[in-house]
């Protein structure tokens, strides 16, 4: 298939892009390059720097590549900064990937695979958390995750497109090979956290609340491997163009572990304690998400084979550890 990709140099689209190389697709990859450091990609993909936002730029590779499939990964990530700063999750997150939506859809796309989040449902009802549970999101983030997803259904209603919008629970992990790792700017994920406090590459964790109502009083999330979101995205595409009808699917595990359980594994996988201090608890994290995932399970074969907590540690792990020598 030829796909597009956006955000392809970011952390969980330079895996999408190593298994859609390796699995033969054709992929050009669409990154502006404002996420940090970019991963590198494999020989055959092709680069282009650029906006999501650039009509002129996407009808361009429309008619030069006719891509069957686009691949939406491209976006504004960091919770505390959509309360602060709205406008940049307005313009990227939605009026930006409008301008993706139309341009590519006008440009004969049939298939769309989007980045969501767990962050569309905001502090749950119950948790495992189905997908039809009540999106009231309680951030710009996620607000504007679940405003392009409305965005997917109406365009899959009226035009020949489908699509399938991908909520992430807590992506984690790397490459096994080490060659890719996480590289968010600034860094403000758990696991990447606490590995480098245990490196010694900054200063210890800081643990943001112990008095929630879970089992130690730290918060409990549903750690996934990005290798496997990567092959879930793959599976996406291929159900798609099987003729199946567009989808929403959570992406986790179904199993949560709280910080504490995370710096423990951490530890044992290091074979030294991680340095860390509690502190307040951060603004606008509920106490408990973890993902129903029989969805993705049924209908995508998603079956996640890196994401045990301490494999993904490990592989989260190698490539930082190179950085520390
Ligand atoms: N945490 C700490 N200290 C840190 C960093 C994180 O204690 O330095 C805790 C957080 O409070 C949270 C857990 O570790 O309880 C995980 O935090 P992350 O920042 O790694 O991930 P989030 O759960 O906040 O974020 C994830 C996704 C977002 C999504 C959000 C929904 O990365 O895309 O869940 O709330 F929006």
């Amino acid at each position: 298939m030829r796909i597009l990709v956006t955000g392809g140099v970011g952390f969980i689209g330079a895996h999408f892009v190593r298994a859609a190389c390796e699995a033969g697709h054709r992929v050009v990859v669409l990154d502006d390059l404002s996420g940090g450091e970019p991963l590198p990609l494999p020989p055959g993909a092709t680069f282009v720097q650029g906006d999501i936002g650039d009509r002129v730029l996407l009808q361009m590779l429309c008619q030069h590549h006719h891509f069957e499939a686009v691949v939406h990964f491209a976006g504004k990530i960091q919770v505390g900064e959509s309360v602060q700063r709205p406008e940049l999750y307005y313009d990227v997150n939605l009026a930006r990937s409008l301008v993706l939506l139309e341009e590519l859809r006008q440009g004969g796309v049939r298939y769309f695979v989007f980045s969501s989040t767990a962050a569309v449902y905001g502090v749950p009802d119950r948790v495992p958390i189905p997908e039809d549970a009540r999106q009231e999101p309680v951030n710009p983030y996620g607000a504007t995750k679940h405003s392009f997803e409305r965005a997917l259904s109406a365009y899959g209603e009226a035009y020949d497109l489908r699509w399938a919008a991908l909520r992430y629970f807590n992506a984690a992990g790397a490459q096994p090979d080490g060659t890719l790792r996480e590289n968010h700017q600034p860094e403000t994920h758990l696991i990447p956290l606490v590995l480098d406090a245990g490196l010694g590459l900054r200063g210890p964790l800081q643990v943001f609340g112990e008095d929630y109502p879970t089992r130690d009083g730290t918060c409990v999330r549903d750690y996934v491997h990005v290798c496997d979101l990567a092959a879930a995205h793959l599976a996406a595409l291929t159900y798609l163009a099987s003729g199946q009808p567009s989808l929403v699917a959570n992406l986790g595990t179904g199993r949560g572990f709280t910080v504490r359980e995370v710096l423990d594994a951490a530890a044992q996988v290091l074979g030294r304690p991680i340095p860390h201090t509690v502190c307040a608890r951060r603004a606008g994290d509920p106490a408990e998400l973890v993902a129903e995932a029989q969805r993705a399970r049924e209908l995508l074969g998603f079956v996640p084979r890196r994401s045990e907590l301490h494999t993904l540690i490990e592989d989260a792990l190698r490539p930082r550890r190179e950085r520390a020598r």
